[in-house]
């Protein structure tokens, strides 16, 4: 997969890959400052969790352009921004967890000038963007030596290179597996209402020539008794100290069609998608979205009007449903809550 975020120097600008018209169209999007990046996020330019957190780093850059350094408000300006900035979205916690290092560097040195600020800030967006690919990378070789043996692997929305900096988390894992073993298989499931599986998840492994297949999401269960699974490997959007999970709307209801078929269900993400500060997946914020993502598709009207819709854009799958987690420290296996601390205790926080 080529970039899909890329900073160009020579024009101070952020290039996104426009994930709302995958697979057919490829249109890049111009951030020039940060409403383009809160405005990419909420309207699903960049999605996926790690994508998001690094595109924020860009962000952060992109809010200090249009200050001034001879207004003496430009401190408090540029701190509502980056409280914009954090709420574009409020289920992934990578968007606030790479908001609060860009943060933590500025309240090293409160007193430090707009141009310095500048500059250690784009630096610091670049060295998180490289970082996510490396992550990830790492993630993908955790997850391929204990998949070993696995060659029908269902996902569900799309963790894979267009969700991250790159490479991808639940993707990674295929990736490196291809590169390991040579032969994998993807299940995708669609993904409504939209459709990151049959559009970003299909798009990114046809085109580096991985085996993909997909499925509508109700066809989970039938494929599961059929034994055509080998196992379920999906991404999050945020993981809390117990290890309860929120990832994709429909995510919990694959994990229990999983456990009941003996299938086992791992979570590939990073240190930064992990939330101690909660204990439990009651507490995680769920995104509701436009009723318009299910009563259309693109311009199709497909619910008569006046219909009522639930849109949750996640779910939280509870961690007894979760066979282990697999992030770039290694694999978490259970009891979750012993740990998780363990292993993410010592994370930038
Ligand atoms: O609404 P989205 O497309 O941002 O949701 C994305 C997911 O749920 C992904 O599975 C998650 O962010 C992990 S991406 C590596």
């Amino acid at each position: 997969m080529k970039r899909h975020i890329r900073f160009s120097d020579e024009e101070n600008i952020l290039v996104l890959l426009d994930q709302r018209y995958l697979p057919t169209e490829e249109r890049w999007y111009v951030c020039k400052n940060l409403r383009d990046v809160v405005k990419a996020i909420k309207n699903m330019v960049i999605r996926g969790a790690p994508a998001i957190g690094v595109v924020a780093g860009y962000g952060c850059y992109l809010g200090t352009l249009n200050l001034e350094s001879q207004d003496p408000q430009w401190r408090e300006l540029l701190k509502k921004k980056l409280i914009e900035l954090e709420e574009a979205r409020p289920t992934a916690v990578n968007l606030k967890y790479i908001v609060n290092i860009m943060r933590k560097i500025w309240e090293k040195d409160p007193e430090m000038e707009l141009d310095e600020l500048r500059w250690v800030w784009l630096k610091k967006a670049k060295e998180i963007h490289n970082e996510d690919i490396l992550i990830n990378k790492r993630l993908g070789t955790f997850g391929a030596e204990i998949l070993q043996g696995k060659k029908r692997i269902m996902t569900h929305c799309n963790a894979g290179a267009l969700a991250t900096g790159g490479y991808g988390t639940a993707l990674g894992i295929i990736r490196a597996m291809k590169s390991m073993y040579g032969d994998v298989e993807v299940i995708a499931n669609e993904t409504r209402p939209f459709l990151q599986g049959a559009r970003l998840t299909a798009y990114e492994l046809h085109h580096d020539d991985i085996k993909v297949t997909v499925v509508c999401d109700n066809s989970a269960g039938y494929l599961m008794s059929q034994k055509m699974v080998d196992a379920v490997v999906v991404g999050a959007d945020r993981i809390v100290a117990n290890g309860d999970t929120a990832n994709k709307i429909g995510t919990y209801s694959l994990a229990i069609l999983a456990k009941h078929h003996n299938i086992p269900f791992y979570v590939a993400a990073p240190t930064s998608t992990f939330d101690l500060s909660l204990a439990d997946g009651s507490q995680i914020p769920i995104e509701k979205r436009s009723s318009k993502e299910v009563t259309h598709i693109f311009d199709t009207q497909i619910v008569p009007d006046g219909v009522s819709v639930y849109n949750f854009a996640f779910d939280v799958t509870p961690a007894e449903l979760v066979t282990a987690f697999i992030c770039e420290k290694g694999v978490i296996y259970p009891p979750f809550k012993e740990n998780i601390l363990k292993v993410i205790k010592g994370s930038e926080r």
